[in-house]
């Protein structure tokens, strides 16, 4: 009997939570209303995406007025980075490129925020990308030596995406605090598995993502601390407090909302299951004893491996262990099928050989001890099969 694939690839994308679904079907169905119309459809579609917002703010333990929806992660990241200084741009009343601004970010973060600082950087921005230490961990004290006193934004993850680790954002807030810096936080890959609340976490600007947990795609959320200005980046519409223009994706937010109300669930349904992540390195090891955790030294959420194998081509492998029926990565589903080696991996300074061999494993919270066992097995048998041709 054919046995059912294994997905290993949490960190890419989740499926949907079937109540989730069932709550956004509706309103691709009957009630299709856009929420700027003001008969009887508009208004049931208006009132979903206010409850979404409400359920959003919830989560964010925030004001309903403090949350922007956006069409992804990549746009929130985006916004909040260009919005921030095109706020700031009119407000000084000056062209970007007399700015005479800085920020800070790092250079492990996802390429929505590495790219858009590199636009801005080409408009004149000074721009410090700080680099992690072996183990993936951007420390508070090189984000403090890297500021100086034009800096006026700084950027950092809560989770990496290709490793798992967990970045010290709280202390960096207190930094850019104490400092009246502006400071925000791509918690997309915190989305479900750390809490993400705007005070715990700090930041004046925090990105979500709930597809990362069982919510549906083209959906993002932007936080934004009040008394922090942001300019569109998308003109034409007054929705979410003329911030961000575009007829509300409604089926979307209604499900982004509706995930991230459960997204306390999926977190309690994953609590205890880092010893099967343990398992899973454990056993791979004991396979193919020259692999390397990366980032095992560091905290790491529960749910990713990055792991490399020397000498055996990361995409080679993919391929095979697709084949044999596991879906992992190389990294980040954007970088996924581009041949780039990982900018993450690279900046943790491993050598070119782990950089090239390195796979990203990720797990749902419905990941089984079979499951593990099951995705060593196929690791191991593609790795000794790839190293013997
Ligand atoms: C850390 C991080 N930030 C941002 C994004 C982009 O989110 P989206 O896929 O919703 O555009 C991702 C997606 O993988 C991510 O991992």
């Amino acid at each position: 009997m054919e046995q059912r694939p294994l997905y290993f690839d949490a960190n890419a994308t989740t499926p949907v939570h079937p109540e989730v679904l069932s709550l956004m079907r509706p309103y691709l169905e009957e009630e299709f209303g856009n929420p700027s119309s003001s008969h009887r459809w508009g208004q049931k579609a208006k009132n979903a995406v206010d409850e979404a917002r409400f359920q959003t703010a919830a989560v964010l333990g925030c004001s309903t007025t403090e949350v922007v929806f956006t069409s992804s992660g990549t746009e929130a990241n985006n916004l909040a980075i260009l919005g921030f200084f095109s706020a700031e741009a009119e407000k000084r009343e000056s062209p970007l490129k007399r700015l005479d601004a800085h920020c800070v970010t790092t250079m492990i973060e996802h390429g929505s925020t590495l790219d858009t600082f590199r636009w801005l950087e080409n408009w004149g921005i000074g721009l410090t990308r700080v680099a992690p230490d072996r183990s993936g961990r951007v420390s508070a004290e090189a984000v403090a030596a890297a500021l100086r006193p034009n800096t006026i934004l700084i950027s950092v993850m809560q989770v990496n995406n290709e490793t798992g680790v967990v970045q010290p954002v709280q202390a960096i807030s207190a930094l850019a605090r104490d400092r009246g810096i502006a400071f925000h936080i791509d918690a997309v890959q915190g989305t479900g598995k750390l809490p993400v609340s705007a005070d715990s976490l700090g930041g004046d600007f925090i990105t979500l993502a709930a597809h990362k947990a069982e919510g549906p795609k083209g959906c993002g959320v932007l936080y934004v601390r009040r008394g922090r200005r942001l300019s569109p980046i998308l003109h034409g519409g007054s929705m979410d407090g003329n911030i961000r223009g575009g007829t509300h994706d409604v089926p979307a937010i209604v499900g982004c909302g509706a995930a991230l109300i459960r997204s306390d669930s999926y977190r309690l349904e994953s609590a205890g299951k880092a010893p099967l992540r343990d398992r899973f390195e454990a056993a791979v090891l004991r396979g193919i004893p020259d692999a390397a955790v990366n980032g095992a030294g560091a905290d790491r959420v529960w749910n990713t491996s990055n792991i490399s194998f020397p000498g055996v081509p990361g995409e080679a492998l993919l391929a095979r262990l697709d084949l044999a029926g596991l879906a992992a990565s190389r990294g980040s589903a954007c970088a996924a099928g581009n041949a780039k080696p990982s900018h993450v991996l690279a900046a943790m300074d491993l050598p070119r050989e782990l950089v090239n061999s390195a796979i990203r494993f990720s797990f749902l919270p419905s990941v089984t001890e079979g499951d593990i066992d099951r995705g060593v097995e196929i690791t191991v048998a593609c790795v000794q099969g790839l190293r013997k041709r």
